[in-house]
């Protein structure tokens, strides 16, 4: 079971950075990355639909003996996690918001959080916010059509870079210091938007602290892979390949993405 792969779920290929800090922190173990990018964005979806694709990748994944799953989308996560639990035996792994350590450490009391419509709306998020952000403002805006941009390719477009303005200008006007990127897909989008918020506001994303989590569980339920050989890294997509594989080659020009039809 050790040597069985890690698997990891997206609605696309925002997932991969996560699977990234994973690679980084567990660089012997082996990974299955499926993006359900057919199905992006899930953000606008119903809580039913969500489910329904959660339980598909799941199956998936277990189909190709994963010992544990990443659901590497805040969506996912907020949305659809509790029912995974309840209904399969293997040790999941959700991303939430880091809203917490963004809290913890505003001056300005003011974080920004940007997310999907149906993250903002998840009862995960809002009982996190009632713990940890006590006197706090939270702005959060939806950051609608920025998934199906990244999942078209268009990261580097003007277009983006309206969005991005549009939904963050309200925040700097707000006075945030901490912005909560609170979905995987916008990591991709650190590059414009710390030219559109500048240097006082510090940026948050959730991959290393779920990378240090799923070596946690493994640890504790005894499944990290202990050969320190090099790992296989399986990348499927059922949608267009190609979109993946340019992201990929940003990490390592080796890795190659497989088609499916999912
Ligand atoms: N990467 C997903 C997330 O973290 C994108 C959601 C979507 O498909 O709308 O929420």
């Amino acid at each position: 079971m050790n040597e069985n792969p890690i698997g990891i779920f997206d609605s696309g290929v925002g997932g991969i950075t996560i699977y990234d800090e994973i690679h980084k922190l567990l660089p012997h173990e082996n990974t299955i990355y499926l993006a359900d990018s057919k199905n992006a964005p899930y953000g606008n979806k119903s809580e039913e639909e969500i489910i329904e694709f959660s339980v598909k990748n799941t199956n998936f994944l277990l189909e190709r003996g994963c010992k544990l799953i990443v659901v590497a989308c805040n969506t996912a996560s907020t949305n659809a996690v509790k029912y995974l639990r309840e209904r399969f035996e293997v040790p999941f792994i959700r991303v939430q918001p880091a809203i917490k350590p963004a809290a913890l450490s505003s001056k300005t009391k003011t974080v920004g959080i940007l997310a999907t419509k149906r993250t903002l709306k998840s009862d995960l998020l809002f009982e996190t916010s009632q713990k940890f952000t006590q006197g706090i403002e939270v702005v959060e805006k939806v950051g609608e059509g920025l998934v199906s941009l990244i999942e078209s390719d268009k990261i580097q477009t003007s277009e983006m870079n309206d969005l991005l303005i549009k939904y963050l200008q309200p925040m700097l006007e707000k006075d945030i210091d901490h912005l909560v990127l609170g979905c995987t897909h916008y990591p991709f989008l650190i590059p414009q938007i710390k030219k559109i918020v500048g240097n006082k506001v510090k940026i948050i994303d959730s991959g290393e602290a779920i990378a240090r989590q799923t070596k946690n569980i493994l640890n504790l339920e005894n499944l990290l892979n202990k050969n320190n050989t090099i790992p296989y890294q399986y990348f499927y997509s059922n949608e267009d390949p190609d979109v993946l594989q340019r992201i990929l080659n940003h990490y390592d020009g080796n890795l190659k993405v497989y088609k499916i039809n999912f």
